[in-house]
């Protein structure tokens, strides 16, 4: 009835004057009325907004203040400059003399040294796949391991555990072992350089040289090995290059884009080229490889990723750390973090909105995944279930 009132008030004052009290006669009460009327409107409403839509409106705000957040990104920040994307030529048979020119370059008498220097955290199903992919064009591996993640966590020497298993890299390998610096309540970002640097001085220690081909990556963004081999063996390519990578989530079932672009390959220059993880040139090599992301065989794996991550403030809510939570999110391809897509326009935003379709492609993958498909089972389509140890 009050609301029907108040309708009517914004109409026509006669049916508002016959609806709040029915008094007719002077101006004057007239114009109490329709005071007097429009006030009992507009109590009802400040009441109701009150009481219910301002704890509404700030339950939602807290619940889901990232998604405002990023859903009007697009208007208070500007995509990075583009890329400029150099096309990527490969057919197993054809010929590197070939394949260098179609790119520009020209052929090497012998190729170039490659060294793959990785900050390693737990994921040593990813560093098998990866380093297995790689092996045939790599001449020294270089890995460093902390007792501590990048949010100041201790953790357990998982790669010095497990050396045993990656005796097939034994002889070419650097390894690297740095104490955590346990600082409280300080930026991931600054542990995270801190131990990028050490890297440097492990890279030095494995005897890299002017030229040398050094891939700069994190452990899950995994060049394909004919990329590698290209870049070894041809002239002429950019003293840095970034490799444009496919973007899979919690397995190579959720193909989300082809934007990763953070992995680089740099022709190394001594006192020069620093080890670096964030945007260095503007030239980015097509379809180079994968970016693998929370892709881990165990639910506590997930768990312990999302505390150690550098990101660990999107943990707003205790219960995104819950195990059946987090088994629906991975077969769902839905988001860890309940978060939207990190997109720099409302066309991008709502196209990628929802969880990630399914792919039933396992072509083109690394080929290490599909010689041990049983072992790495839950990476391929249709196998979201994991284990909980
Ligand atoms: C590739 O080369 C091999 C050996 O020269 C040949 O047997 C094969 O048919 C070639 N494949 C394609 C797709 O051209
Ligand atoms: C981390 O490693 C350093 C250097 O080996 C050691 O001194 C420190 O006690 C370790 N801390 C933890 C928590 O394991």
């Amino acid at each position: 009835m009050e609301a029907a009132g108040y309708h009517n008030c914004k109409k026509t004052d006669g049916i508002c004057e016959g609806v709040c009290d029915g008094e007719h006669g002077s101006k004057a009460v007239l114009s109490m009325s329709r005071l007097k009327c429009a006030l009992r409107g507009f109590d009802l409403r400040a009441l109701l907004f009150l009481l219910i839509g301002v704890p509404v409106i700030i339950f939602v705000i807290y619940v889901h203040g990232q998604k405002v957040t990023y859903f009007l990104r697009p208007i208070w920040e500007k995509p990075p400059k583009p890329f400029k994307v150099l096309p990527h030529y490969y057919h197993e048979n054809v010929s590197m003399a070939n394949l260098c020119k179609l790119h520009g370059w020209k052929v090497r008498e012998a190729p170039r040294r490659v060294f793959d220097a990785v900050l390693f955290s737990n994921e040593l199903d990813i560093l098998d796949i990866r380093w297995n992919e790689l092996s045939p064009y790599v001449s020294e591996f270089v890995l460093l391991e902390s007792n501590s993640t990048f949010t100041g966590l201790p953790k357990d020497l998982h790669f010095k555990e497990n050396r045993k298993k990656f005796e097939f890299a034994e002889s070419r390998l650097t390894y690297g072992m740095i104490g955590g610096r346990f600082v409280k309540g300080e930026n991931p970002f600054v542990e995270e350089s801190y131990q990028r640097v050490a890297l440097d001085q492990l890279l030095k220690i494995a005897g890299i040289t002017d030229d040398d081909l050094l891939i700069m990556s994190d452990v899950d963004e995994i060049p394909s090995g004919h990329t590698i081999n290209l870049l070894r063996w041809c002239d002429d390519i950019p003293e840095v290059l970034h490799l444009q990578l496919r973007n899979y989530l919690y397995s190579f079932q959720f193909f989300l884009d082809d934007k990763s672009w953070r992995a680089s390959v740099h022709r190394y220059r001594a006192g020069k080229t620093r080890y670096a993880h964030f945007r260095q040139t503007d030239e980015l090599l097509a379809d180079s490889g994968w970016h693998c992301s929370f892709c881990f065989r165990y639910i506590n794996d997930f768990i312990f990723k999302m505390n150690a991550y550098s990101h660990v403030d999107r943990i707003r809510f205790k219960y995104f750390l819950n195990p059946e939570r987090i088994q629906h999110v991975i077969c769902q391809g839905a988001d860890l973090f309940d978060m939207l897509p990190e997109e720099y326009t409302f066309q991008e935003i709502i196209a990628k909105l929802g969880p990630i379709p399914s792919t039933y492609s396992a072509v083109h993958l690394p080929a290490w995944l599909l010689e041990k498909a049983e072992q790495y089972k839950y990476l391929l389509p249709g196998n979201c279930m994991r284990e909980s140890g």
